[in-house]
């Protein structure tokens, strides 16, 4: 496993990053894997470049993307009660923290009831990391940042704990829907691992409903989820030398109910071949043939609580927005 190394030590803030050799090997091994697979597909964790937390930025001020908005209304009903569920001395650590706009709220729960907290965000997205990073410190005098620019199973290897704390996990922003069941449970699994009896999970899941609401979420009027789609290819394009061209791919959400998933794809509009120089590879494309680029899974709650149950935690109270349309799940560590 690749060591992460710290690289800006300040007296509040540490981050560490793994290498970005590292970083680049590993985005061109996994490009190379899903495009030469059958169907085609990309791992959704590279939407988020610079450019691709932006546009995630934007698409939480869509009218569309209920998801954001609900989690934010529960924090604001619930904070008190969310952290109430962890009484004495906590951290957090939070996965796939992005701006870390919500976790304001449970921050300052927390400080309320504590002097100070200790806090480890954990996002493969370098950029969002240290924005968001430098205006919660700015923002909060009591907060400690160790941040990890990191995928999560790097990161849960190096969380830190302070004697006679406990940890707050958050895995918000259904974070968790972008994983096969399968990929979920050993997820979870890894998180369990990594936390003592006594800590805490908070999961924010999206839940089962009409696919009238669900599949705007993710095609939205103004275009932003197609763009943050087709960044994808201008990624690969900028840092694996390739030449696609965006206009002649096309942005696809369907709800599949069966599966309770939304898929997301990238059809190709043409016969087409694209060439990706630095990894010496050249892709052939039928007409209307697909990249599979991301799930979303939605969730009911005895789907949740099996999950809960199954990987060494018990499910101990579920919030949810005035509409029911999301879930935030405090599971504690068994
Ligand atoms: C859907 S956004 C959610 C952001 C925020 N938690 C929220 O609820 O608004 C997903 C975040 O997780 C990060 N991310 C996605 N996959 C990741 C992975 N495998 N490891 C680490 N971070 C990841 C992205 O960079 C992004 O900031």
């Amino acid at each position: 496993m690749h060591a992460p190394m710290p690289s800006v030590v300040i007296s509040r803030f540490v981050i560490h990053q793994s290498s970005s050799q590292w970083n680049h090997n590993r985005f061109a091994d996994d490009v190379r894997l899903g495009l030469t697979a059958k169907p085609k597909s990309l791992p959704p964790k590279y939407f988020y470049d610079a450019l691709g937390s932006q546009l995630f930025e934007a698409i939480c001020l869509l009218p569309e993307y209920y998801l954001t908005r609900a989690e934010t209304e529960i924090f604001e009903r619930h904070a008190a009660e969310i952290v109430a569920q962890m009484p004495g001395s906590a951290s957090i650590v939070e996965l796939g923290s992005g701006s870390s706009i919500k976790t304001r709220l449970l921050i300052e729960a927390i400080l309320a009831r504590q002097t100070e907290l200790y806090y480890q965000p954990i996002d493969i997205s370098e950029t969002i990391l240290e924005q968001s990073a430098s205006k919660l410190l700015g923002d909060y005098q009591n907060l400690h940042i160790t941040a990890h620019i990191s995928d999560y199973t790097n990161g849960l290897s190096s969380i830190a704990r302070r004697d006679g704390e406990r940890v707050l996990v958050l895995f918000l922003g259904s974070n968790i829907g972008n994983y096969t069941p399968d990929e979920a449970r050993q997820l979870l699994g890894q998180i369990r691992g990594a936390l003592r009896g006594g800590d805490g999970l908070l999961l924010g899941a999206d839940l089962k409903k009409s696919s009238a609401i669900i599949e705007p979420a993710y095609n939205d009027a103004l275009g932003v989820t197609a763009a943050f789609n087709l960044n994808l290819l201008l990624r690969i394009n900028r840092e694996l030398d390739a030449d696609f061209d965006p206009a002649r791919f096309e942005h696809r959400a369907i709800y599949q109910e069966k599966e309770g998933r939304v898929e997301i794809h990238l059809v190709s509009r043409a016969t087409q071949s694209v060439r990706i120089n630095k990894i010496g590879l050249q892709i052939e494309f039928d007409e209307g043939e697909i990249i599979h680029t991301e799930n979303s899974y939605k969730y009911d709650l005895a789907q949740l609580y099996a999950l809960a149950e199954e990987r060494g935690f018990r499910p101990q109270r579920t919030w949810f927005d005035s509409e029911k349309r999301f879930s935030c799940n405090f599971w504690l560590a068994i």
